[in-house]
């Protein structure tokens, strides 16, 4: 069914719904949101967990005393609905401190307060039982090539990650990293751009094991790229820890709309991914399903909790329309004309090396590649066109 329960393991952060609509070129259209308030209201829609930043919680500025209170009232919440705090964050953004990046920031007096802000809030992930610890870097970057020596600052960001995996491993947190790319946003380029980079970078890290990725729908969207292609690249490879589901319409600024009402199709594709692309055709992915979208500013909090609907809404349509392309014997005909079940069978036979295929004249010196394509296709457009007319319920 279309009704969200603790099961489908739907979260938000505090920072989404909390968001007050405020923007390069105006202010808040919204009062601010208590996190209690927050709970209450997500607990109450059907999502099971919420996720924040340190300064969503309290402020930068917060004295112990006032740090403790807020973490204490959200606990009472917790407490209170049953509500789970799958993961944390921790903003190296918004204080101007930040303004050249935290683990890269040219400046070592700000890389060295950024460690220590990080580890403050690791111990407060652990405290409240996160199992993810997201790194998103939007200030380590620049907007000038000659102003940042990027394989210094990735040297920096490897020494700063490297250090906070040792000391999970020591103090025993069942806690894991996921860094989360973007091109673009604040920075007019950003380190670690795309998952890809991510994925790459995380291989040269001391604990690898521990780092995972956060990749959002919309940031691989703004470089162009096929969201559903890489969230497979990062299955595939077992570093799926995480993900920031939202809808993004092209490459432009970062638009942080509902799950679904970017790019339909590749949501489909997407959802369809995560709860069947399975190695037996079950779920591929058993994370939270996390939304980091922004309610549009043109809302009030009514339609800030109608759009946090949606999200969750769109999830499960989506979810019920790959299960019914997925059932259509006319689509798994498709499929099997479309040969996309082929790709699964290895291109070698069992034991053969190179040995072997250079001694397999069918496979080149009688191949006649004209007689064998014979002009045929793959009938790639039939099976796109059913998979429309399931995603727009015309079967
Ligand atoms: C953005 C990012 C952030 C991060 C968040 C968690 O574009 O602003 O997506 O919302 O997801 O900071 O680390
Ligand atoms: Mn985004
Ligand atoms: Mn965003
Ligand atoms: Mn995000």
């Amino acid at each position: 069914s279309a009704t969200p329960t603790r099961e489908d393991k739907f979260s938000f952060g505090l920072w989404t719904i909390g968001w007050v609509g405020q923007d390069q070129f105006g202010g808040p259209s919204r009062a601010p949101l208590d996190v209690v308030e927050a709970v209450n209201k997500l607990s109450e829609i059907g999502a099971y967990g919420l996720t924040f930043h340190d300064n969503d919680l309290f402020p930068f500025e917060a004295t112990d005393g006032e740090r403790t209170k807020q973490i204490e009232r959200l606990k009472a919440a917790l407490e209170d609905t049953g509500l789970v705090i799958p993961m944390v964050t921790t903003n190296l953004f918004s204080h101007p401190v930040f303004k050249d990046g935290g683990f890269t920031s040219n400046d070592r007096a700000v890389r060295r307060f950024s460690i220590r802000k990080v580890l403050r809030n690791i111990d407060l992930a652990a405290e409240l039982g996160a199992k993810t610890f997201v790194m998103w870097g939007g200030r380590e970057g620049s907007e000038y090539d000659t102003a940042k020596d990027v394989q210094a600052a990735l040297e920096r960001y490897r020494e700063a990650v490297n250090l906070l995996a040792d000391y999970v491993t020591d103090k025993g947190y069942d806690l894991r990293f996921a860094i989360e790319p973007k091109p673009n946003e604040p920075r007019g380029d950003i380190l670690l751009p795309t998952l890809g980079h991510a994925l790459a970078f995380i291989e040269t890290l001391e604990r690898s094991e521990l780092f995972g990725i956060n990749p959002e729908t919309g940031h691989e969207q703004m470089a162009g790229l096929n969201f559903t292609h890489g969230i497979a690249q990062a299955l595939y490879q077992g570093k799926l820890f995480h993900i920031d589901l939202n809808g993004q319409r092209s490459i432009k600024f970062d638009q942080d709309l509902v799950f679904g009402h970017g790019d339909l199709q590749n949501a489909f594709s997407l959802v369809d991914l995560l709860e069947n692309g399975g190695p037996n055709g079950g779920p591929a992915y058993d994370g939270p399903r996390h939304f980091d979208y922004k309610p549009s500013r043109t809302e009030d909090y009514d339609g800030v909790w109608e759009s946090a609907k949606a999200n969750m809404r769109m999830y499960l349509l989506l979810k019920e329309r790959a299960k019914a392309f997925r059932a259509d014997p006319e689509v798994q005909e498709a499929l099997a004309a479309a040969r996309v079940p082929e790709l699964s069978q290895p291109t070698l036979n069992d034991g053969e090396g190179y040995r072997e295929i250079l001694a397999d004249q069918s496979a080149y010196e009688n191949f006649d590649a004209d007689v064998y394509f014979n002009g045929k296709g793959f009938g790639f457009v039939r099976l796109q066109q059913l998979m429309l007319e399931h995603l727009m319920g015309a079967r």
